[in-house]
């Protein structure tokens, strides 16, 4: 029997013994998880959680039956009502669904979603590539304005930022609205009709299915082939052309920095006008740390009225290792103020209940269970990184007085045991609670 973690999956774990892993560990996901929040908040975007399995029918609808997403990756299974389901590869589909589902929509103006959560592609495992990765998203429904594709590319910029993150490009593009598009696949593929055969397997097929695709080859014939093609910029409607125009010179205004590639096309296809990637020299061949644009017109595709939308989604694991990779700052991970050390059964007893109550007051205590000797106790609070640790014994009740020692200074100072909380709370508004 074999009990071992499925391939292209991995644990979160709160110490990773591995110091290559060490963007695992559970005290990094939560430092990011913060600051994503915290901004979020400031822009005013609100949390939506939405399953993490939904009806097959939305994601092939939701994402488009052609993409790699819904032709290869999903996790597909059938419930025990005969129903197909699917775990989500992505977030937006989902959060249309619910949008319309739930006729938020009545409200109108702007709605502005943010997301944290898990997401499943069976693709092949490889550095930066999981089968479960996580994905923090941010979708607005309702809002056509240019300024507000510009707000999200900010948002995911100030958040990179805040992390620390260096050296990151933005590429973006436009593949302008389903008319314009329609236009320029035509033409794209009237200039590789005579190269056909020469394209990659892959890229032929993508001929028939989802001509702009190919446009995302990573075959070096294909890109060959590809250098003389016609730019999609050339096809853009006056209104596409003025809205992406509006969004790069808006972008140039707050001095973020971007590349307009014109042979950006997303992986999805639900896009029109923007499209956006932000990539890392730091991530090898997955280099796409996010990646998001405009999709107008999905709410309607699932069932609900025509509203314009925008959003990105960014991979955790990929923010992680470039910060790993970057040695971006971390906040120390959580220890103990203090480390209760009894000696003996009634101290036991004692350093239990005070314990509870150390922490029923808001201060972080641990103690030692173990039994064993002296050092022990010792060995453990220094480990847990605790500021002090106090041990107690048959004396110590007696006279309800004990040693408080300051861990890394090693100094004591004598404190009244019915004193203890106020000592140690005491600690937060001034550390140098010990006499010199
Ligand atoms: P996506 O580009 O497919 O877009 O995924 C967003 C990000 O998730 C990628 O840039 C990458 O960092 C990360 N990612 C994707 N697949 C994997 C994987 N197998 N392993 C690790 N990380 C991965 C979307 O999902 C769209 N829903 C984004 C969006 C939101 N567009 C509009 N709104």
């Amino acid at each position: 029997m074999d009990y071992s973690i499925p391939k292209g999956v991995f644990d979160i774990l709160p110490f990773e013994p591995n110091p290559e892993n060490c963007w695992r560990s559970s005290d990094r996901w939560q430092w990011i998880e913060k600051v994503i929040r915290h901004t979020c908040h400031l822009y005013g975007y609100r949390e939506i959680r939405t399953p993490i399995f939904e009806r097959t029918e939305l994601f092939i609808r939701g994402v488009g039956e052609a993409s790699d997403i819904v032709s290869k990756e999903m996790y597909t299974f059938k419930d025990k009502g005969d129903r197909s389901m699917t775990l989500r590869p992505e977030g937006t589909a989902s959060v249309m669904r619910a949008f319309v589902e739930n006729k938020l929509y009545t409200k109108s103006g702007a709605h502005k979603f943010f997301y944290i959560g898990p997401m499943f592609r069976y693709e092949r495992p490889q550095a930066g590539r999981y089968r479960q990765h996580h994905q923090f998203g941010a979708e607005v429904i309702g809002a056509n304005q240019p300024e507000q594709d510009v707000e999200l590319i900010d948002l995911v910029h100030t958040i990179y930022q805040k992390l620390g993150l260096r050296n990151l490009k933005i590429l973006i593009n436009s593949v302008g609205s389903i008319q314009s598009r329609k236009e320029f696949c035509l033409a794209l593929r009237n200039y590789l009709s005579p190269h056909l055969s020469s394209l990659s397997a892959d890229s032929q097929i993508r001929y028939e299915k989802n001509t702009l695709r190919i446009l995302d080859s990573k075959d070096p014939k294909d890109q060959e082939i590809l250098a003389n093609a016609p730019s999609i910029l050339e096809f853009l409607s006056p209104e596409d052309k003025t809205h992406f125009q509006t969004v790069t010179s808006l972008l140039s205004t707050l001095g973020i920095s971007y590349e307009i590639t014109p042979k950006l096309v997303r992986g999805l296809d639900y896009y029109n006008k923007t499209v956006f990637e932000i990539t890392s020299g730091e991530l090898g061949s997955q280099n796409s740390i996010g990646g998001g644009g405009r999709y107008d017109g999905l709410t309607e595709t699932i069932g609900g009225p025509n509203l314009p939308s925008v959003g990105f989604a960014t991979g955790l694991e990929r923010v992680l290792q470039v910060m790993d990779r970057q040695k971006a700052p971390f906040p120390e991970p959580p220890h103990p103020t203090v480390v209760l050390i009894p000696l003996g059964d009634p101290a036991r007893h004692y350093c239990f209940t005070t314990c509870i109550s150390l922490r029923h007051q808001g201060i972080s205590a641990e103690i030692d269970l173990s039994g064993k000797k002296l050092q022990h106790g010792l060995q453990l609070a220094n480990s847990l990184k605790a500021d002090y640790c106090i041990v107690i014994g048959d004396q110590e009740i007696t006279d309800m007085k004990a040693q408080l020692k300051h861990l890394s200074s090693r100094q004591s100072v004598e404190i009244s045991l019915t004193d203890l909380a106020n000592a140690l709370k005491g600690h937060y508004k001034n550390i140098d609670l010990l006499p010199e």
